[in-house]
């Protein structure tokens, strides 16, 4: 059994979909800079992730920074200093994605050398092809054992969908060797993307028939945080956030905190949704309606449990026009009449035991719930593995 290093999933910043390869050590701190200043740190944004590109394996086998990272211990004071956590990537193979050096050979060298600059994060992504599962669970387990030998706190994400077996992130329960796994490819800063990159609505309908593999100790990944990069309307944005925060997924923001537009950043900050994201019950939403889930056309409604016994019900509507669409209590398996607040503004909405409402195209209504007088135990037939999954 893996330690159980997350209790819920982490929150942070990636610098891979605004800057790719051409992130520095200086844009880095100079992000982790912004991060304090226009709030997102004291929000929750808490690990500074550098992702692929940064390194380079020195003579005698010790990765080092290259010289976009010149320093990279003095990158993971500086994060410290700030009161933020130091993230890093590397990959399983020879080769990360982009072609730099990688960790085949040499996990336990490179988990120490992450250890002594105070990495608090590692992204494990895997690029090369994969002869089997067994196999690739095995190259993960490698550094997942590295790093639990090293004594410090690491959080293990790992990506293990590659060329090879592009669905890997589906096929099984990676939480025996991971805090958090990556369900699907990579994400776009798009709607809708069948190939690669995917879109927001496709990622939601994979993930959201996840819940059952997650929880304490290991969450569903649905990849880096679009918002504030432009491409996604202001609805679109509310639902990636919303799905995200209702599927317990890692929100790791990637836009450049320090020219985010007013509302994405205000968005990203929203302390309601976060709240459910970060709830410590840890728990995935669990599909409980909906129409369709295959395509573009269809509807949901998720009911996530909460842990001072709220639960947060989503209308997600992924078609291109506008739908009318319900929730209730009932169909969570809650008794009597609750007072449900929109997530969005903080305003109540109405009491009552079922709510119905218009959601604009591309749209998520989001609520909390309190039901005075439910029972403590209520969720814990609701989550069960068997009954909440894959039942749509
Ligand atoms: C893969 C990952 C991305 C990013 C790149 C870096 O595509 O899925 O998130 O880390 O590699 O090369």
């Amino acid at each position: 059994t893996p330690a159980q290093l997350l209790q819920v999933p982490p929150m942070g910043w990636n610098a891979w979909n605004t800057y790719g390869c051409g992130a520095t050590q200086s844009l880095i701190e100079s992000v982790a800079d912004s991060l304090v200043a226009n709030g997102m740190r004291d929000a929750g944004y808490r690990y500074v992730n550098v992702d692929d590109c940064w390194m380079t394996r020195d003579a005698n086998g010790n990765l080092t920074g290259n010289s976009h990272y010149p320093d990279m211990k003095a990158l993971g004071d500086y994060l410290h200093a700030r009161g933020l956590g130091f993230g890093i990537y590397e990959s399983p193979g020879a080769k990360t994605c982009a072609g730099y050096a990688g960790s085949a050979g040499h996990e336990v060298n490179d988990a120490g050398t992450f250890a002594s600059w105070g990495v608090d994060y590692l992204k494990y992504d895997y690029c090369e092809s994969a002869s089997s599962l067994s196999a690739q669970t095995a190259d993960f387990a490698r550094m997942r054992t590295a790093l639990q030998a090293t004594g410090r706190p690491i959080v293990f994400s790992i990506n293990p969908n590659s060329g090879s077996n592009t669905g890997a992130g589906v096929t099984r329960d990676w939480g025996d060797v991971s805090d958090q796994v990556r369900s699907t490819e990579d994400i776009g800063d798009q709607w809708w993307g069948q190939s690669w990159p995917n879109g927001i609505a496709n990622i939601i309908t994979e993930n959201a028939t996840l819940a059952w593999r997650a929880g304490p100790g290991s969450f569903n990944d649905a990849d880096m945080l679009e918002v504030g990069n432009g491409g996604l309307s202001t609805t679109e944005e509310q639902t990636h956030f919303a799905m995200w925060a209702m599927m317990a997924s890692p929100l790791i923001a990637s836009a450049n905190p320090g020219s985010i537009n007013a509302t994405s950043l205000a968005l990203l900050k929203n302390p309601r949704l976060i709240a459910i994201d970060q709830d410590t019950l840890g728990l995935q939403a669990r599909v409980v309606g909906g129409s369709r889930l295959v395509n573009s056309s269809g509807s949901l409604v998720l009911a996530k449990p909460l842990a001072n016994g709220d639960v947060a019900l989503a209308l997600y509507n992924g078609s291109d026009s506008a739908q009318t669409l319900s929730a209730s209590l009932a169909a969570v398996g809650l008794p009597g009449t609750g007072t449900w607040t929109d997530q969005y503004t903080g305003n109540v909405v109405q009491t009552g035991a079922a709510l119905t409402t218009q959601v604009p195209a591309h749209g998520t209504a989001v609520y909390r719930v309190t039901t005075p007088g439910a029972p403590a135990s209520w969720y814990t037939t609701f989550v069960n593995p068997t009954a909440g999954a894959r039942s749509y």
